[in-house]
């Protein structure tokens, strides 16, 4: 029996009416004055009201709206510069993934005047605890309120600040705060979700905590997603995806996410593609890669009957061929790109994103298959075929 560790944010809050809660949680973590982190969307979703007002009641507070999608690093020093003046003692980031990320560069920007943020990426370089924070995910998927990691874009690759001070003191997950979402976010985003689960199950780094919150994050989004797509506004829908949003990023906070998520960060900053569609559509080819492996046929064969694929009677085999079925079908339910020629990129750019993915060792060291630069070419070439 091996010995594993895992690490999460202190304290979550699920349920609809979360405003209730934001003024109690803030003063609980004896917060003076706050920066609230965010972007326009909020407003027009009528959420920034919802939290705004509560706060207000309760201590002093700012606002930096600005956060733009996919940051890069100047963004996100913008966002750094901003936390410093505020002189605040807590951030609140309310938002998708790029606001929860950028709301973790901000809290430790704050405790931390010395360091720029390109000083932050890497693994346990931010230095002095980063100052309180609450998360307040507006999407289903990209289970940053979860994670200790913040993603920035560095010269169109996506770099990563791992830090357990980028973990939450508090999320407060209300559901409703997403029932707005466009059908294409949540088709999106909740996709990005079935990866993080899906990577995170298959990854040499997972344990037996992780699957079970992978697992059940698979069956999850497996029964609610397209649900949720078509009816946006069937609550318990979002709610099961808000549940299995942050399942799979407890998942994949402890175990990683693999090839997968190293191609999907290759041709999403370089094409500026949302990361969900990028993270969706490298999925199955991800699964079909690793599928050959002994133990991985077994884990997908898991992954179908979660899904709610009959197997029985089948081989490993079979059964690993229904999970990665199924993923597209749910790819093509869900209106989302198959192959990477539908997004226009050029053929002739495979083999750079191939040496961009080969250099992404972190992930590909979970990857329960090895991964040369050859290998990389040939799933490149089957993304973009779709064959
Ligand atoms: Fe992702």
């Amino acid at each position: 029996m091996g010995m594993y560790a895992v690490q999460m944010p202190k304290r979550v809050v699920f349920g609809v009416g979360i405003e209730e809660k934001i003024g109690a949680e803030a003063k609980g973590l004896g917060a003076k004055k706050a920066l609230v982190v965010t972007d326009a969307i909020i407003e027009k979703i009528g959420v920034r009201e919802k939290i705004e007002k509560p706060l207000k009641e309760v201590l002093e507070v700012d606002i930096l709206d600005k956060v733009e999608p996919e940051p890069t690093l100047a963004a996100a020093e913008t966002v750094a510069r901003a936390a410093r003046a505020a002189k605040c003692d807590l951030i609140v980031g309310v938002g998708g993934g790029s606001v929860m990320d950028m709301a973790k560069v901000a809290s430790a920007a704050a405790s931390n005047p010395e360091q720029g943020v390109s000083a932050f990426l890497g693994a346990n370089k931010i230095a002095n605890p980063s100052v309180p924070k609450i998360l307040v995910p507006t999407t289903a998927g990209t289970g940053a309120e979860a994670t200790p990691f913040a993603l920035v874009i560095v010269e169109e690759k996506k770099k990563a600040i791992a830090s357990p001070y980028n973990l939450a003191d508090v999320v407060l997950i209300d559901p409703t705060f997403t029932a707005t979402m466009p059908p294409k976010v949540t088709a999106s985003t909740g996709m990005d979700a079935l990866s993080h689960a899906i990577e995170a199950f298959l990854s040499t780094g997972s344990n037996p905590l992780t699957d079970s919150f992978a697992l059940e994050a698979i069956r999850k989004i497996a029964n609610n997603l397209e649900e949720a797509f078509s009816h946006g506004d069937n609550l318990d829908a979002r709610l099961k995806m808000s549940l299995a949003a942050l399942l799979a990023g407890m998942a994949f906070g402890n175990a990683g996410v693999i090839a997968g998520h190293a191609a999907a960060h290759t041709f999403g900053a370089k094409y500026k593609i949302p990361h969900g569609v990028s993270a969706a559509l490298a999925l199955p080819y991800m699964m079909e890669y690793n599928a050959v492996e002994n133990g991985v046929k077994e884990k997908l064969a898991k992954v179908a009957r979660e899904m709610g694929e009959d197997i029985s009677g089948m081989t490993g085999e079979e059964a690993a061929s229904k999970a990665v079925a199924r993923v597209k079908k749910m790819l093509e339910k869900l209106d989302l790109p198959t192959r990477l020629a539908d997004l226009d990129v050029p053929k002739d750019d495979l083999p750079g994103l191939a040496e961009a993915m080969s250099k992404e060792k972190g992930y590909l060291a979970r990857n329960p298959r090895k991964i040369e630069y050859e290998d990389a070419v040939k799933m490149f070439e089957r993304m973009w075929s779709g064959e």
